[in-house]
């Protein structure tokens, strides 16, 4: 394998500085993720291969983002193989730190809060999740920031980050976080994963019985149908759409709804009776079977 494991910030920055100088490298792409990687991460991989001369892909399971110490415990660990995905996309170096790395003195007294844009839609029924997961996002973004004048000495590396569209409310997050606090980094939205029958990739979809994932479509399906809708610029009719999703015994709607991309505020009377005209994105969140799920469909019209 290539691809360099490192576990210490000190290791990440001396293996980074030392690519960057022996690639003359103009660029630096920093790929987060929690492991347990499929296609999706994948894909975040190989545009991050394609955008920058380094790329640094980190591996941490985030205790700060989880509610519930069983979800954490049950998070599956697969380290060989992540870095078997990683390398076979060309990505140079995985950090994969452990808890003390990451949080030296426990947990951290200082967070960043995620606000109103972090309590809504999946901070509602996930409480504190945004929170702790846009305060590990903002240490990695800092551990990723190339060293200076490595590229023939002028200026900085250009620096990349690279998130999925699939979690649209986590992007959200991340792009106003970078702007608000004035991160020195460009984030790059990747497009969704999705099976050949179009379950978006998930890593909980692993839990999922065969039934179960048959049954959790509905909810790709949906967001196909506005997306017709859309591109037809008719009315969206939010309402069949949530019939459609709530016909099916083994899911549980938590919300559907369809909102501004940047804001995430509902616009809904956009898309009842009118024909529908402009940006937006329509998010879905429910259980099926035990298994919570999230999708999403940019709409344009
Ligand atoms: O999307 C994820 O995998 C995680 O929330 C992230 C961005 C790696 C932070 O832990």
């Amino acid at each position: 394998m290539a691809i360099k494991l490192v576990t210490t910030v000190a290791g990440l920055h001396a293996e980074s500085a030392r690519l960057l100088r022996e690639k003359q490298g103009a660029s630096q792409g920093l790929v987060p993720t929690m492991g347990a990687l499929h296609e999706g991460h994948a894909a975040l991989a190989r545009t991050a291969v394609e955008q920058n001369d380094v790329v640094v892909a980190t591996i941490f399971v985030n205790p700060l983002q989880f509610g519930d110490a069983v979800d954490l415990d049950r998070y599956p660990r697969t380290l060989e193989a992540d870095l078997a995905l990683l390398d076979a996309q060309g990505v140079d170096i995985a950090f994969a730190p452990a808890v003390e790395e990451v949080y030296p003195g426990g947990e951290p007294l200082v967070r960043v809060t995620s606000g109103r844009l972090g309590e809504k839609w999946e901070g509602a029924s996930r409480p504190g999740h945004f929170d702790g997961a846009l305060t590990v996002v903002a240490k990695l973004l800092h551990y990723g920031i190339p060293a200076a004048g490595l590229a023939g000495g002028v200026g900085l590396p250009a620096y990349r980050a690279y998130f999925g569209q699939k979690d649209a409310q986590q992007l959200a997050l991340v792009r106003r976080m970078v702007v608000d606090l004035n991160f020195p980094v460009d984030i790059v939205g990747v497009p969704t994963v999705r099976s050949a029958e179009g379950l978006a990739l998930s890593s909980r979809n692993r839990f999922l019985s065969d039934d179960e994932r048959e049954a959790a479509l509905v909810l790709s399906r949906a967001l196909r149908l506005l997306e017709e809708r859309a591109n037809a610029h008719e009315p969206l009719d939010l309402e069949s759409a949530q019939a459609m999703v709530e016909s099916q015994p083994l899911v549980k709607l938590d919300y559907f709804d369809v909102v501004d991309p940047a804001t995430l505020e509902p616009l809904a009377e956009n898309c009842r009776e009118t024909p529908f005209r402009g940006e937006a994105l329509a998010l879905i969140a429910a259980k099926v079977g035990p298994v919570r799920l999230i999708d999403n469909a940019p709409l344009s019209s």
